[in-house]
């Protein structure tokens, strides 16, 4: 893949302006894709967010290979981190999330209570990299609920809180941070799923890497969904690519076709696949795999 450029200034401006948030409150909610858990993540956020109570969403679970999903949730989740996936698109994910949230966070209202603070809110901040549906989630969680309750110190100006309920406080906009992607791997699936902009990358590159991690993976999705036999669907990837082209009645128009196998994959159109796969993550991190 060429041409991804990582800039260390985005990278510097936009940890200067979570920091500046994190004072004001309880809990970190970031999101991430749940087909990239670790591509999708900021790799300095445990560094910029320390010891704050932190809850990870791996939003677009309904694209998602479902069984991946559960593996990732239990190994993303431990000591003061909670992961759940979601479908943020989804009213009724909502009603889950919020229970899921409610119990994360009771201890921090029990504490108050015996304080005796009454009547105080959880503060919520939204992070994550672009277009994993930060602004997705916020609407969907505030549905209805856009009563906004004014500046307050440690924000910058002009954003809100909006009171969710009794218990929760959202900050209105969430806080972007850029995807480490550097390493290529990491960067073809950020750009399979959307998460680098179309103009950042070669069609042709991605798709190829997409056939291959298909095949891997998902032997039967590419001859399921094209016009295309099974005994046909194997490398050369190029080859493989022309062929599909071809098929599929677009000559030669090989970036025609890679922007087709993009889409249909980001549409979740070819089924639900995961591109980080839980059990690599597992070894490099030397978790016991469960039954
Ligand atoms: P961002 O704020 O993090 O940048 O992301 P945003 O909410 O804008 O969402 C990016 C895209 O992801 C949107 O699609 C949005 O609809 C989609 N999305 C968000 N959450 C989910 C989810 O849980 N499941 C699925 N399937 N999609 C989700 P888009 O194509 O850019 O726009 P549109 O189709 O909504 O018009």
């Amino acid at each position: 893949m060429a041409h991804i450029q990582w800039y260390p200034g985005h990278m510097a401006k936009a940890k200067k302006e979570v920091q500046s948030q994190l004072s004001a409150v309880d809990i970190v909610l970031e999101i991430r894709d749940a087909r990239i858990p670790t591509a999708s993540m900021n790799p300095m956020l445990d560094e910029i967010i320390k010891n704050k109570r932190h809850m990870i969403v791996l939003n677009k679970q309904d694209l998602a290979d479902p069984q991946q999903t559960k593996e990732w949730v239990k190994a993303l989740s431990g000591e003061n981190k909670l992961a759940i996936a979601l479908d943020s698109k989804k009213l009724g994910d909502m009603k889950i999330f919020r229970q899921a949230l409610k119990d994360f966070t009771q201890d921090i209202q029990d504490k108050w209570r015996n304080k005796g603070i009454l009547h105080k809110s959880i503060r919520v901040m939204v992070i994550g990299i672009p277009n994993v549906g930060k602004s997705t989630f916020i609407n969907q969680f505030t549905k209805q609920k856009k009563a906004q309750v004014g500046n307050k110190p440690g924000v910058t100006k002009g954003q809100q809180w909006i009171k969710i309920d009794k218990d929760f406080e959202l900050l209105d906009t969430p806080g972007i941070l850029w995807p480490k992607f550097e390493d290529q791997e990491v960067a073809d699936k950020l750009a399979l799923t959307g998460g680098i902009k179309d103009t950042h990358f070669y069609k042709d590159d991605v798709a190829l890497f997409a056939l291959e991690f298909f095949l891997h993976h998902y032997p039967d999705a590419i001859s399921n969904h094209y016009p295309i036999n099974a005994e046909d669907v194997h490398p050369p990837y190029p080859d493989l690519l022309m062929a599909l082209t071809k098929r599929m009645g677009m000559l030669e128009d090989y970036d025609r076709a890679s922007d087709k196998i993009i889409r249909d994959y980001r549409d979740g159109k070819l089924g639900r696949m995961t591109l980080d796969r839980i059990e690599e993550y597992q070894i490099s991190e030397n978790i016991e795999v469960s039954d």
